[in-house]
């Protein structure tokens, strides 16, 4: 059953005319996190590595191709847990760095702190040698045009957001059987300035605990974290569910109770996996024994050979 690696390029309705680059997106992130598992790389290598992927294809929203806030900027957030350690690192409202999941590493493995923030982020960035880069090269001609679009007064954002692409994310078990988890987003269409998301939160944007297993979330941050959609999941495998259970459980509670809408890949120290979502679409790929398995739709699985080619 070891190793896995689940991934997600975000929970809504994928436009037709981008579902074949999302597709291929994901199903490259999985191969590259995968590739690091087989090597005997660690869960947290892996799932690094995959979300960065993510992060540098434009088809995603985060890093480079990330939606814009209401000044028509971007403001980034990302997480990465070691479920070995519970040691985790987060950095929110990040604007001029290429792959803020490696930002987010940096603050777990290099300060006592679990999150940093705006230009103390970047201080930090500096630091560290990490590059800054002109904060324009993230935006595409797509996230402007959909800024412009949801400026008009009679605009509902979160429902356009629902409605095309979101965060993406990677949970991941290595050979010896450490969890891991990652997320990265740009956030919420047209957000205000400075509005942190469920994905810089520990608990709501990802958990990754040895003991249960390892959750990355996609959908609405403010639904997301008034339930703490990640530790909820794994709450309920702790109370004996199955992956696969738990996360519909979680899913349904957030519909039920908030009334909100996403997805999660997840997975437990044994390798059962589950890539779920309660919103219309959710583009998933999931690599294990070799095999890549991937969808967008409920009920959607297709399978091909992890060394097949691409
Ligand atoms: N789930 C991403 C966000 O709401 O920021």
């Amino acid at each position: 059953m070891l190793p896995v690696l689940v991934v997600h390029g975000g929970a809504g309705q994928i436009p037709k005319e981008q579902s074949e680059a999302s597709t291929s997106g994901v199903c490259s992130a999985a191969r590259a996190g995968y590739a690091i598992l087989r090597g005997g790389g660690s869960s947290m290598d892996a799932v690094v590595e995959a979300v960065s992927q993510m992060e540098n294809n434009p088809s995603f929203n985060a890093g480079c191709g990330s939606v814009l806030n209401v000044k028509g900027e971007v403001e980034m957030d990302a997480i990465v847990m070691d479920g070995k350690t519970l040691g985790s690192g987060a950095v929110s409202a990040v604007r001029n760095i290429a792959n803020p999941v490696q930002l987010a590493r940096l603050v777990m493995d290099k300060t006592s702190h679990s999150c940093l923030t705006a230009e103390g982020a970047n201080q930090f960035a500096r630091a560290m040698g990490v590059p800054e880069i002109p904060p324009e090269s993230l935006i595409t001609e797509y996230s402007r045009m959909r800024w412009k679009k949801n400026l008009a007064p009679d605009a509902n954002p979160v429902e356009c957001q629902m409605g095309k692409m979101g965060t993406v994310g990677a949970v991941a078990v290595d050979s010896e059987g450490n969890v891991a988890c990652a997320t990265s987003t740009g956030g919420m269409l047209n957000k205000m300035e400075g509005r942190v998301g469920d994905t810089a939160c520990i608990g709501s944007g990802g958990y990754a605990d040895n003991q249960t297993g390892a959750v990355s979330p996609t959908g609405h941050g403010e639904a997301i974290m008034k339930i703490t959609l990640a530790r909820l999941i794994l709450f309920h495998m702790e109370q004996g569910q199955s992956v696969e259970a738990a996360c519909d459980l979680g899913l349904a509670y957030m519909k039920s109770r908030v009334g909100g809408l996403g997805g999660v890949v997840t997975v437990d120290p044994q390798g059962h996996w589950a890539a779920n979502f309660s919103s219309r679409q959710m583009v998933w790929a999931a690599a294990q024994k070799d095999t890549l398995h991937y969808g967008l739709y409920t009920g959607e699985h297709f399978t091909q050979s992890i060394d097949s080619p691409q």
